[in-house]
């Protein structure tokens, strides 16, 4: 028997717009993320753009990318962006301390602002503030963003670009509190406010929070809030902790529940960080910034580093996300999945010249009508069930109005073994696309690279109304026209 919802839709919008920078990026030098998942170099046989990968930047063109964020992480408060310019041959050689191997900082500035032009997305430089002197950062945006006959943007054009860039966002420092200095709230926000002085006509981006700690959030609202713009939070799901965090395959459906609460637990997390932005900012001036969140997993031995599979269940995850981030609209302006390409859950995963699309690259492109879309408020009854210790929702939904005045309908199938009929108040025909598959880690491969993809989808309103019958374990996104 299906599990039976109900879903209520108001025409009252719940909150602004949902901004199309919470479908973002987050691309870091780690693992086989940028060379090679992207970057193949000019002279490779992999078909190419000045070095980018025609296939991998071809897909991710399809899906759309708002923003990227570059080059780090972790690597980002290592990085001195005087090392990525100039001659290729002649660039430093330095260790990637948190990744393994080495960088020869083939792929730098122009490298990562070619690949940005040629995806046709914003970005957002994650700049260094853990180990290099404020000069750097002001200068490196300097060199990017100057149209005048400055000194380092004499260099830039010397350096084959005329045209100053266009750099939206800056991110001041990452987790400041770990890998970006191990620094005490007061420090970083003292620092921030130095290193913020310097930057002009950018969103400024103070590191947040990753690991629960409401106070600092409070600390960098009180001391910084006039020098930012936006601050961060980091949300990692996995069905273990970080000792175990668990397999990307072969898990049961215990691992599967936990997987999903963990991913739910996100909505706690931007809801109390919220609360705390709220107390020193009720006109809600600063966004929040999810500019990493996704699934990490246990690296398999002998894969590259931050690799793992992705599976349906990774889509899943992205899809309770992305409703989350449409509840939270009125302070999440951005959110940056990590990783873009075979690093943690990635769109692409690539093996040499071929490239595979994963059930998370299909997700974010289900949802893609919601960018720019304004949430309605709407009412959703269903109920829980259980597996072991843990209850999730059987079903989950978004719902918005598109710019043509469609309403859009995210409806989630949590359960792994039940359909769900979801009764709705609206009329009409639904028309979109579901995805699903027939095991709860199906995946795909370079030699299944088919075996999860989307498949069309439509419901037309009988005498009752519209009703949506979600599959086991399914992501349906339909769009139904205004009466
Ligand atoms: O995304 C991998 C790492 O996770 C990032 O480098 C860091 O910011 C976070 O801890």
């Amino acid at each position: 028997d299906p599990v039976q919802a109900r879903l209520t839709v108001d025409a009252e919008p719940a909150g602004p717009r949902i901004e199309p920078g919470v479908y973002g990026h987050f691309v870091e030098h780690a693992g086989r993320g940028v060379y090679e998942g992207l970057w193949v170099g000019p002279e490779s046989s992999i078909p190419n753009t000045r070095g980018w990968r025609n296939d991998v930047v071809g897909a991710l063109r399809q899906v759309g990318v708002p923003v990227m964020r570059w080059p780090g992480g972790c690597f980002a408060d290592d990085y001195d962006w005087r090392d990525g310019i100039g001659e290729p041959a002649k660039r430093p050689v330095r260790p990637n301390r948190w990744w393994g191997g080495v960088e020869d900082n083939r792929v730098g500035t122009h490298e990562f602002m070619d690949l940005a032009e040629q995806i046709g997305s914003e970005v957002y430089i994650a700049a260094n503030m853990g180990s290099m002197p404020p000069r750097a950062m002001s200068h490196w945006l300097e060199y990017m963003t100057e149209g005048g006959k400055t000194t380092l943007a004499e260099e830039r054009r010397r350096n084959g670009r005329d045209k100053p860039w266009k750099v939206k966002y800056v991110g001041v420092g990452n987790e400041s509190w770990g890998c970006g200095g191990n620094m005490r709230g007061e420090y970083q926000a003292d620092l921030h406010n130095q290193y913020a002085t310097f930057l002009r006509d950018v969103v400024r981006v103070a590191s947040g929070d990753g690991q629960g700690n409401d106070p600092l959030i409070d600390v960098l609202m009180e001391r910084s809030g006039p020098h930012l713009d936006a601050l961060t939070l980091h949300y990692y799901t996995m069905p273990g902790d970080w000792s175990k965090k668990g397999d990307a395959t072969g898990f049961d459906a215990q691992q599967w529940a936990k997987t999903l609460k963990s991913a739910l637990g996100i909505e706690g997390r931007i809801a109390a960080v919220s609360r705390v932005m709220d107390k020193r900012d009720d006109k809600k001036r600063v966004a929040l910034y999810v500019d990493e969140w996704g699934t990490w997993y246990d690296t398999p031995a002998g894969a590259s580093a931050l690799w793992q599979q992705n599976s349906l269940r990774d889509a899943m995850v992205a899809a309770l996300s992305f409703n989350v981030f449409h509840r939270h609209t009125a302070r999440v302006k951005m959110a940056n999945i990590a990783q873009m390409v075979n690093v943690l859950q990635a769109l692409v995963l690539t093996e040499g010249p071929r490239m595979v699309l994963t059930p998370t690259y299909h997700a974010f492109d289900l949802y893609q009508p919601f960018k720019g879309a304004t949430p309605l408020k709407a009412t959703l009854q269903a109920p829980p069930f259980r597996t072991g210790d843990v209850e999730l929702p059987s079903v989950e939904a978004s719902v918005a109005r598109a710019a043509d005045g469609s309403t859009l309908l995210a409806l989630v199938n949590l359960d792994p073994q039940r359909p769900a009929r979801v009764a709705t108040n609206l009329k009409g025909t639904a028309q979109g696309r579901v995805l699903t598959a027939a095991a709860i880690d199906a995946h795909n491969t370079v030699a299944r690279p088919q075996a999860v993809v989307p498949a069309p989808y439509s419901a037309r309103a009988g005498a009752q109304g519209l009703a949506l019958d979600l599959p086991p374990k399914s992501i349906v996104v339909v769009s139904v026209p205004a009466a």
